[in-house]
């Protein structure tokens, strides 16, 4: 855990080695992607000292020798330390040592760091990609997609663990989950990176307002910018059970009914008509350009 949002900072220096037979697939034969970090050691773990030309080679006979769960390579002395503990399990251990570089050929399983096993169908591929479509092929091979924004947030709230950089829907961009909530940054030049896939459909989904405005009448904009979160416009009723489940919102937004707008506070300050089961204000005087209330399509 804590090994990771080490990682987090210095994702430009992620470096991957991979070897033997090149086949597709990460998760069985020889072929294994390498996190690193750079100018970082794990001292007091090493039980063996090797001279090797390559970082590829060090990960080979760190693959092959069941002792070996983490190591160590210098590039200027070919100098391939093995070792026989890992920095998720000693995180405050990890120390700076110029011109070493520090590997760890597990991936974590994200799946049992989730919290007290409440169901968040997410989950981090163990491989990791060059390009959103292998990451995107890796989630349907499971039945899942890539995470939509929505997801991520929802994922987020619910405790799910910091991530690197990772693919997600949108294919501008990465995501990354920390402590704190979701980030979102400009692909990187070459580093390869995780999937982020998940799986509807959850139970209960808060509603989403729409990233754009839309003019009153542009319906289809409307319509296209809630499918673009996997979701549709709000109903009325809709939003009443977001309501029940606790979700509040100020904001005036449009919703399914046409030339209305909506708010989730419990009708404060309206009555009658404009408001839906004593709980969903909504009046027929919309502003001419507002967001869209989206509530997720259930499958
Ligand atoms: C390997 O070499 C490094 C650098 O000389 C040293 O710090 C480390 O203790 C050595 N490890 C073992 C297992 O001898």
């Amino acid at each position: 855990m804590l090994f990771l949002l080490l990682l987090l900072p210095m994702s430009g220096l992620v470096t991957e080695a991979f070897f033997g037979s090149h086949s597709r697939g990460c998760s069985w034969g020889l072929e294994r992607y390498f996190n690193g970090v750079a100018n970082r050691v794990l001292p007091g773990h090493g039980y063996c000292n090797l001279t090797l030309p390559s970082l590829a080679m060090c990960g080979m006979e760190c693959f092959i020798d069941d002792r070996c769960l983490t190591f160590h390579y210098s590039e200027g002395e070919r100098r391939c330390e093995l070792n026989g503990a890992t920095a998720s399990r000693y995180p405050m251990a990890l120390i700076e040592r110029a011109g070493t570089d520090y590997f760890s050929p597990e991936q974590p399983s994200f799946a049992e760091l989730l919290t007290n096993g409440r169901e968040v169908p997410i989950r981090l591929t163990d491989c990791w990609y060059h390009t959103h479509a292998s990451a995107a092929s890796e989630c349907r091979r499971t039945g899942q997609h890539l995470c939509l924004q929505w997801e991520l947030d929802h994922a987020s709230k619910e405790g799910y663990p910091a991530t690197p950089p990772s693919w997600y829907a949108d294919p501008d961009s990465q995501a990354v989950l920390t402590e704190t909530g979701v980030t979102y940054h400009d692909l990187p030049l070459t580093a390869p990176s995780p999937g982020l896939c998940c799986s509807l459909p959850m139970t209960y989904r808060d509603p989403v307002i729409t990233p754009q405005s839309y003019d009153l009448a542009d319906r289809a904009g409307q319509v296209r910018g809630c499918s673009d979160l996997a979701a549709h416009p709000c109903t009325l009723a809709e939003l009443k059970e977001a309501y029940d489940h606790g979700y509040r919102s100020l904001y005036w937004g449009y919703l399914a009914t046409p030339n209305r707008d909506t708010r989730v506070d419990g009708c404060t300050h309206h009555k009658d008509d404009e408001c839906y089961q004593g709980t969903i204000a909504n009046t027929p005087r919309p502003a001419t350009r507002k967001q869209v209330y989206c509530c997720p399509n259930r499958v």
